[in-house]
């Protein structure tokens, strides 16, 4: 696979940075090519320019209709031969037009095991409903809200006293680490999709 990479961000960017660290570090053979945030006040934007990556605000606002800003993004993703999209706290659900645009292509990383509590405030949900396992998931994104087949899953304990952000804290600690090794698989082919599941090739 191509490995140029486009990040998409709306926030903190504090994924995009392990991503970069990774690169850095030998650990992920791959190129940020660009990161986009569709807000202009996003961290990860300063962090993209402090690593020498094209940072660009594309603001869904500035468009009349989700799927002229989906072909927009599409636009400059192709413009710098992106062959793989990273999501990384992109808070817009994306629609057939992104997702036909690069099947298969996207990755989204989601703070809860899957298909437990997809959506907003994972954390927060998990520690409300009482389990005692949580984590990170990589995965495939397809139109389906966090629904995509699963590339890689990691598992943190959610202890009597977490709060909702004691328990972010811990996840996102295996965020960090999780998500530049799911990229590398990714990148690295030799695999396949069956049915929603995502195999090794030959098997
Ligand atoms: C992470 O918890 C990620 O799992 C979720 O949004 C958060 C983004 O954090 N999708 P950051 O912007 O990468 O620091």
């Amino acid at each position: 696979m191509n490995r140029n990479i486009g990040v998409l961000i709306s926030g903190r960017g504090s994924n995009l940075q392990a991503i970069i660290d990774a690169i850095r570090g030998g650990r992920l053979d791959a190129r940020i090519a660009v990161v986009i945030s569709n807000r202009a006040d996003a961290y990860g934007l300063e962090r993209a320019r402090a690593a020498g990556i094209e940072a660009l605000v594309r603001d869904h606002k500035a468009w009349p209709t989700r799927e002229a800003y989906e072909a927009a993004l599409v636009g400059e993703l192709r413009a710098r031969e992106v062959g793989l999209v990273c999501l990384a706290g992109f808070m817009r659900l994306l629609g057939p037009t992104f997702v036909g645009a690069f099947p298969n292509r996207i990755l989204n990383i989601h703070p809860a095991l899957l298909p437990s509590f997809p959506g907003m405030h994972a954390q927060r949900q998990a520690v409300e409903h009482g389990v005692k396992i949580s984590g990170v998931t990589v995965h495939l994104v397809d139109t389906t809200l966090d629904g995509g087949p699963i590339v890689m899953q990691a598992a943190v304990p959610v202890l009597d006293d977490d709060t909702e952000d004691t328990l972010a804290d811990r996840i996102l600690a295996e965020e960090h680490r999780v998500y530049p090794e799911a990229i590398a698989r990714v990148i690295a082919g030799g695999w396949r999709i069956d049915g929603r599941r995502l195999v090794a090739e030959g098997r």
